[in-house]
């Protein structure tokens, strides 16, 4: 509760050109406050999502891709209903696995066997999770404009996926 209080914030006070850095910077701070002192995996995922999709400007789909049973299955998210089940290998999700990389695509009508659940998505920017060397999960980002993940993006949100990941009981969310 009390740390739903200190994040309980404005989502407008950003100055739309701020320095990504900054955005996400704020963005870290606020996850680290909503996940204290939790590690449910569905309770903290689903927040982080939901923090992603309210802080980052132009983001119509945040969320996060479970590893189980050798496939990527949907997972707590924000935004259009998403294709549920995403083999390794397979997209922007599936290729970020396999490779075990970020993955930044400006534009997905480029990017081949890029998996459109949202015809409105054009840019797509895919983070793994990997713990104890294994990747149990993907976050996964989509905007309308196309080009608008770059490597500002990836840092910030790769900053964001190691602070999230000793905080989130995997165990219970990806069958590893
Ligand atoms: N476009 C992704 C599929 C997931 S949705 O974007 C939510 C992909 O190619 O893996």
């Amino acid at each position: 509760m009390s740390a739903m209080h200190d994040v309980a914030l404005s989502y407008d006070h950003l100055r739309p050109d701020a320095p990504k850095a900054e955005r996400y910077a704020e963005l870290r701070a606020r996850v680290r406050a909503l996940l204290d002192g939790e590690t449910d995996a569905i309770a903290n995922l689903a927040n982080a999502a939901a923090e992603v999709y309210a802080l980052l400007p132009d983001v119509n789909w945040a969320g996060f891709y479970l590893l189980k049973g050798g496939e990527l299955v949907v997972g707590p998210f924000q935004g259009r209903p998403a294709c549920v089940r995403i083999a390794v290998g397979r997209g922007v999700c599936g290729t970020a696995v396999a490779d075990r990389s970020t993955q930044v695509v400006e534009d997905v009508h480029a990017f081949e066997g890029h998996i459109a659940c949202d015809p409105r998505s054009r840019a797509e920017i895919v983070v793994p999770v990997v713990v104890d060397g294994v990747v149990v999960a993907v976050l996964d980002l989509d905007s309308e404009r196309p080009g608008r993940f770059d490597q500002a993006d990836r840092a910030g949100l790769e900053a964001l996926v190691a602070e999230l990941t000793p905080r989130v009981d995997w165990d219970r969310a990806a069958a590893r």
